[in-house]
Parts: structure tokens; C-alpha cells; sequence
């Protein structure tokens, strides 16, 4: 058995309400999961060495519940757009070139690198429609050690000829990738709809059949914008909502549903996100650059949906999570200011929170460091002025707002420390 012992000050968010702050502690670590933390070393781990880190913060690894691997070469680009045009002007272009292995392979592996670098582990991943490089992303996360869904995704209509699929080789090709793929274990398949605009009745319909048949879940974007709320209701005339879709088309009984930005819920979409246990997954950069529209954070977690956080590289222009942590804070205020009725302002722990366990829980027991959760973990600068003490917590906080990879000190993946 190995045993490891880290000293620290070790916080972790038990709910939305729950900092655990545990200063001046120790976590004990057995084989690659948490046993315990406590403020002396028990009396049966005292022959086992200690790894010092002092006032640094020993907090669980982020998970990013929405990211588009593909685009993390056109980060910062084409942010003066709203989503159709963008989607038209830069990122199909800029996707189409993922039939080209060797230009794929250089994206992905620096996307890759720079999700470690800056903590996080744990990541649900939009590819593009080619199988060939959404394989190879898939072996790239494989290889790292990371935890995943990745979607090779799907769209049959309204998208230009260079980036459309027929129907029937894009259920092929899915199911090809499926196969290629059972039986993988951290890293897993997940069905990848665009949205509803660009997927035909048929090809959602071959989906929920791929969906059952696999054992698969299903991430897309819901409700993301008022154009794509009007747009799949246009598409799909007998449905009453955009959740509906998804649900008539068996996409939602098997593995996660996991769906990006729902900015706009109506009582039908959160009635069928509750039903299937969804994640719904607020992306703050994105919201302010491509999709306008803040989602209603507060009030759907108070309903009891599940909530996660997303980069959504590249309609947000930052791979940095704990940024998005900052930033969920400062939207629900503009939310609340400018629609009080619509939502409250959240707490930093419940920002976390959403960023760490409840975003961790479609992987595993990750994302805490209550008892048998895995020690995914990352290491923190203290973050303080030399003159001026912070608590723990507020180091935290400060590191959302302020800090970067460079106040990364090390990171862990179920135990083992990872260099970059
Ligand atoms: N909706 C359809 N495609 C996309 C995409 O690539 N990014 C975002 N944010 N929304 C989308
Ligand atoms: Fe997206």
C-alpha cells in the first residue's frame, strides 16, 4: 500500500454553502485516495514522510464541463461577434481544418498541456466532426492521465459544405468511434450534437439509438442564446422546448447530459434538466463575449438542477477555470442588479463548489477531499503580501481573482505528482 502524507492548508467545498478550511493540516493519502486530514499525524502514519508545503493551499484540481479542444487556436478571436456570426466567420472555418491530422495534433496537444497547467483534470470535450483527430485527442487525454467525456461531434444542416456531414457517415462515423472506445475508463465517449440548429431529426434520432446501444451521454448547447432558443424550436416544430429534443430522442437516459450555457430556461426545459439528473453548465467568458445573456445561476440551483463550470474555449477566451470561479461571482451580481427577480448573488464557496465536486461528480469521486474522493489536487502559492496575513479562505478567493499557472506549485493526479 502506499501512503503519502501532504501539510497544508487544505480547503475543499463539501456543498454550495461548505468551505472546509483546514489549516496548518495534514491530508493522508492511500493509494492515490484521500483517508483522512487531520491537525496531527495520527500515530500509525508516524514513520511515514511528510511533504511541507506550509501556508499553501492544498485545494482539490478544477473540471471544465464545456470545452471545445478544436478551438483553442482561435482563443481571443472574432470576441466583437455574437454566436451565429462567429460560428460562420471564424470557428467553422477555423474547424474545418481539423481534416488535416498533423494541424490537429498540434492543437490538441497544446490544449492539452495548457488544461494541466493551469489545474485542471477533469474536462468534458467538444472535438469536431472528424473521427480520425477526435481519436487522437482522446488518446492525447488518455496518455496524460486525464479524466474525460470527448465528443466527436455531430451536424448535418445548416452549415456550410466544407463542415457538414450527410446523415447516415455521421452515425457511422460515430459509431465507429464508440467502438474504438468501449471499454476506456477514465476517458470516455460522450455523443456531441452541435445544437439543435445544425442536427436533423434523423441524425438526433440515430444518436439516441447510438446512445442506448453504447451505454453513452450526451453533451451539447441548450438554450444558449435567444437566436438558438427560436432556432430549434423553428427546426423542431412539435416540441415545446429545446430539452425536449434531446429527451424525445432517447439522448437523455444513458450516462451524463451535460448542456452549455442554458441562458434561457423555460419552466419545460428545467422540468426535463431536473427529471435526468443534467449538469447545466454556466460558461461566464462566453456569455459576455458570443452568447449575451447571463445564466440564472441561483435560481436553477435552488430548483435542484446541477450546475457546473465551463471555459468554453473559444467562445470564452481563457483556459482557466478558477477564473470562471471569479467571474460566476461577478456575473450573478450584474444578474441580480439588473434582474432581481431572476437571481441572487452567489457566494465564492458556491462558485467553487459548482467548479469542483458537483462538476467532479461525472467523472467519479473527484472534485472533494472528503473520505475516498481521489487526491486530484494542485498545490498553491500562499498568495500574500509579506506584510499582511490572509486566511486561508481568502487566499483562495484571491487566487480566483488574481492569480495564474505561475502560482501553481504542484499538481497530482490520484496521488502521483505530474510535471508539465
Ligand atoms: N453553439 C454551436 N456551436 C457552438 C460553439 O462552437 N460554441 C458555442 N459557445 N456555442 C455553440
Ligand atoms: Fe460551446
Amino acid at each position: 500500500m502506499s501512503v503519502k502524507i501532504y501539510q497544508g492548508d487544505i480547503l475543499y467545498a463539501s456543498s454550495a454553502e461548505k468551505l472546509n478550511v483546514f489549516e496548518k493540516s495534514y491530508i493522508v493519502v492511500e493509494n492515490g485516495v484521500v483517508e483522512g486530514i487531520y491537525p496531527v499525524i495520527p500515530e500509525k502514519y508516524k514513520d511515514i514522510p511528510v511533504t511541507c508545503y506550509g501556508r499553501k493551499l492544498i485545494i482539490p484540481a478544477f473540471s471544465d464541463l464545456h470545452v471545445h479542444a478544436s478551438q483553442y487556436v482561435q482563443r481571443g478571436i472574432g470576441m466583437d461577434c455574437l454566436l451565429s456570426d462567429w460560428l460562420n466567420h471564424y470557428t467553422f472555418p477555423q474547424e474545418s481544418q481539423f481534416s488535416d491530422l498533423s494541424y490537429a495534433k498540434n492543437c490538441y496537444d497544446a490544449f492539452v498541456d495548457d488544461m494541466i497547467r493551469h489545474g485542471t483534470f477533469h474536462a468534458n470535450i467538444f472535438a469536431t466532426i472528424h473521427r480520425e483527430a477526435t481519436d487522437y485527442l482522446y488518446s492525447r487525454m488518455e496518455e496524460k492521465g486525464l479524466y474525460g467525456f470527448v465528443g466527436k461531434v455531430n451536424m448535418d444542416r445548416n452549415a456550410p459544405d466544407f463542415l457538414r456531414e450527410s446523415t447516415e457517415p455521421s452515425l457511422r462515423e460515430t459509431k465507429v468511434f464508440l467502438d474504438t472506445h468501449s471499454g476506456s475508463k477514465k476517458v470516455r465517449p460522450i455523443l456531441a450534437p452541435r445544437f439543435a440548429p445544425t442536427c436533423s431529426q434523423k441524425l438526433m434520432d440515430g444518436l439516441g439509438a447510438l446512445a442506448k446501444k453504447y451505454n453513452c451521454g450526451v453533451h451539447t448547447h441548450l438554450v444558449e442564446s435567444r437566436w438558438e432558443s427560436q432556432e430549434a424550436l423553428r427546426l423542431f416544430p412539435d416540441h415545446r422546448s429545446d430539452a425536449e429534443i434531446y429527451e424525445r430522442a432517447g439522448l437523455m437516459d444513458y450516462g451524463p447530459s451535460i448542456f452549455a450555457h442554458v441562458i434561457f430556461p423555460g419552466a419545460e426545459d428545467m422540468r426535463i434538466l431536473k427529471k435526468h439528473n443534467s449538469v447545466a453548465v454556466h460558461c461566464p467568458d462566453a456569455t459576455t463575449n458570443i452568447v449575451a445573456g447571463i445564466m440564472p445561476l441561483a435560481r436553477m440551483h435552488d430548483a435542484g438542477v446541477n450546475i457546473a463550470i465551463g471555459s468554453d474555449i473559444a467562445g470564452g477566451h481563457g483556459i482557466a477555470i478558477y477564473r470562471q470561479i471569479a467571474r460566476a461571482v461577478q456575473l450573478s451580481k450584474l444578474k441580480e442588479f439588473y434582474e432581481p427577480d431572476d437571481n441572487r448573488t452567489i457566494t465564492i464557496t458556491q462558485a467553487f463548489y459548482h467548479a469542483t465536486k458537483e462538476a467532479g461528480s461525472v467523472f467519479g469521486k473527484i472534485g472533494s477531499f472528503e473520505n475516498g474522493y481521489l487526491f486530484n489536487a494542485l498545490v498553491i502559492d500562499s498568495m500574500e503580501d509579506p506584510w499582511m496575513e490572509l486566511s486561508a479562505a481568502e487566499r483562495l478567493e484571491r487566487f480566483c481573482y488574481t492569480g495564474d499557472d505561475r502560482n501553481i506549485k504542484a499538481r497530482f493526479i490520484e496521488g502521483q505528482e505530474i510535471s508539465l
